[in-house]
């Protein structure tokens, strides 16, 4: 068998709950494999928990719990999280699993043997209260540190670092000749960018004394490893031993490409003999009156009248809605606006009155005309003509623009022939054409229907890797078995003929008055 497809996300912080953000990133990777499966490739998608460092140590602290509390605390989050949206990873890695602390640990032993990992001092300033080192460009003007950082001291550390500096120059040459490295195109040249400077070596452990929450280092006890150089490595220890390696796409914010994936990860893959990811995708940051949508709330957030958040609605409206609004809303790689209100409006207009109520109308009107069977379509006029030439362009279109992970663009096709089968349903205005006895308008109303289920069916097979739970509703509602491949699944045709269609349905109720902005 050749090897699957291998996706992957970032691996969230066990130090808070999920958000947007987090939750945006697994349904962007869930579209990608579900796309890949349904082209009818074997994929493995992995997504997990970045367990270890300073931040679930203290975090952990202050509640009064272990450490491995917390984590598995905040596992039960975004498993729960996963469910929730549907999401089809194949495997969950969490950094505290011996499966990954081999790993993590053979590689550093590898590296080490090789002359990549050596031991120096660190002379520089450590702030207490943070519990980390500071840098001279953290100076207020005054020359004086930041309230935050509390007591800012000098000290010496002796420290494990990776050979990151004499990589650079392989580095850029690489992310230049292959230009499918990191995408967007603007990101990758941003890291050419940040390139052309000197990089400094890594600083790969952390005296335990200081930090304890960590994977130990094979050959000095004293020290656990840095948290990014253990996390990175997720993605290899989950799937070595599967035979996935080297991962298609690593699916990650812009906040940690540069410079954690596309440096630290690319050379310490190079510097061990691994073959590298072939694509690193960057996506933007969702934000909330223009900032980041994060899991620290501040005094504003407080004070401010409360909005529903994303994953508020998408408990009250269901997943495949939520899944549909952020990949509908945001073009991959930019930033988007989230707001309870933008979000409603998706909801009520794309969902509600596009696509819901042309579910409801072709069962109904099947349902009453032609006792629930579908009819045969037999003319082909002008707006039949018309629609189908609309499908034929809208199926290469959004496919095309998929494969580009351009789904912004796909799904913005896709409506254009969804509300294409609703101008043709006006046109044809089977409800008035029920009224008359004329054969001539039996065999325009029978077309019709026939027509607007055949459309309906190819546009929900479509759908399927960005609403699965919809898609199947509707392929079911039509009286199909749910497609598990594209193939034979795009082309317009007449397989609906003669199938029993179920009675109306409201795939997207309105919200109740009461309840809603
Ligand atoms: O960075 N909009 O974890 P994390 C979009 N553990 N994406 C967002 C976002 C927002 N407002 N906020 C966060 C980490 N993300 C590390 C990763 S990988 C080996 C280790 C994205 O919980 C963020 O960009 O802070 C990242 O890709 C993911 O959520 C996890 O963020
Ligand atoms: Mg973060």
């Amino acid at each position: 068998m050749s090897k699957p497809f291998y996706l992957t996300t970032a691996i969230d912080y066990a130090n808070g709950a999920p958000h947007l953000g987090h939750a945006y990133e697994k349904v962007l990777a869930d579209a990608i494999a579900r796309f890949h499966r349904m082209n009818g490739e074997t994929v493995h998608f992995l997504t997990g928990l970045d367990e270890h460092g300073q931040k679930v140590q203290q975090t952990a602290q202050k509640r009064g719990i272990s450490p491995q509390q917390c984590c598995d605390e905040t596992a039960e989050l975004f498993l729960k999280l996963c469910r929730d949206l549907n999401i089809s990873n194949d495997d969950y890695i969490r950094t505290t699993q011996p499966r990954h602390v081999k790993v993590v640990q053979e590689l550093l032993q590898k590296l080490y043997d090789a002359g990549k990992i050596y031991k120096a001092d660190y002379k520089g300033f450590y702030s207490i209260r943070q519990e980390q080192f500071v840098l001279e460009k953290d100076r207020l003007e005054d020359g004086s540190w930041p309230e935050l950082f509390g007591e800012v001291i000098e000290i010496t550390e002796s420290n494990y670092f990776f050979r990151l500096a004499e990589h650079r120059d392989w580095l850029r040459g690489y992310i230049e000749e292959h230009p499918d490295f990191i995408f967007p195109e603007f990101r990758r040249r941003n890291v050419l960018e940040f390139l052309k400077e000197p990089i400094s070596d890594l600083c790969i452990s952390r005296p335990k004394e200081r930090l304890s929450w960590g994977i130990e280092l094979p050959f000095d006890k004293d020290f656990v490893t840095y948290v990014w150089f253990d996390a990175l490595t997720n993605y290899y220890s989950a799937a070595v031993e599967k035979g996935c390696w080297p991962a298609d796409i690593h699916v990650i914010g812009k906040d940690i490409l540069v410079p954690p994936h596309a440096v630290y990860w690319p050379v310490m893959l190079h510097a061990a003999g691994i073959e590298l990811p072939k694509k690193i995708l960057a996506h933007g940051w969702w934000l909330s009156a223009g900032r980041k949508v994060s899991k620290t709330k501040t005094a504003a957030d407080a004070a401010a009248p409360r909005e529903k958040s994303a994953l508020e609605l998408a408990a009250e409206f269901g997943a495949d809605a939520f899944r549909y609004f952020v990949l509908r809303e945001m073009a991959v790689g930019q930033d988007s606006e989230y707001s309870e209100a933008l979000y409603m409006s998706r909801y009520k207009s794309d969902l509600g009155n596009d696509l819901g109520n042309l579910v409801n109308r072709v069962l109904k009107m099947t349902g009453n005309y032609c006792g629930g069977a579908s009819p045969v379509p037999a003319l082909d006029e002008a707006p039949e003509r018309e629609l189908r030439e609309l499908w034929e362009k809208t199926e290469r279109q959004y496919h095309g623009l998929a494969a580009q992970l351009d789904f912004r663009g796909a799904l913005d096709a896709l409506w254009t022939f969804i509300r294409g089968i609703n101008r043709y349903a006006d046109a044809r205005a089977p409800w008035k054409l029920a009224k008359s006895d004329a054969p001539a308008d039996r065999a325009a109303l029978e077309t019709s229907l026939a027509v607007m289920a055949e459309g309906l069916r190819l546009a929900a097979v479509a759908l399927f890797p960005v609403m699965p739970g919809t898609s199947e509703k509707i392929q079911t509602l039509l009286g199909c078995a749910p497609a598990e491949k594209f193939e034979g699944h795009q082309t317009w045709g007449r397989s609906l003929v003669g199938k029993t269609f179920g009675a109306g349905a409201i795939l997207f109720p309105r919200p109740d008055p009461k309840k809603s902005v």
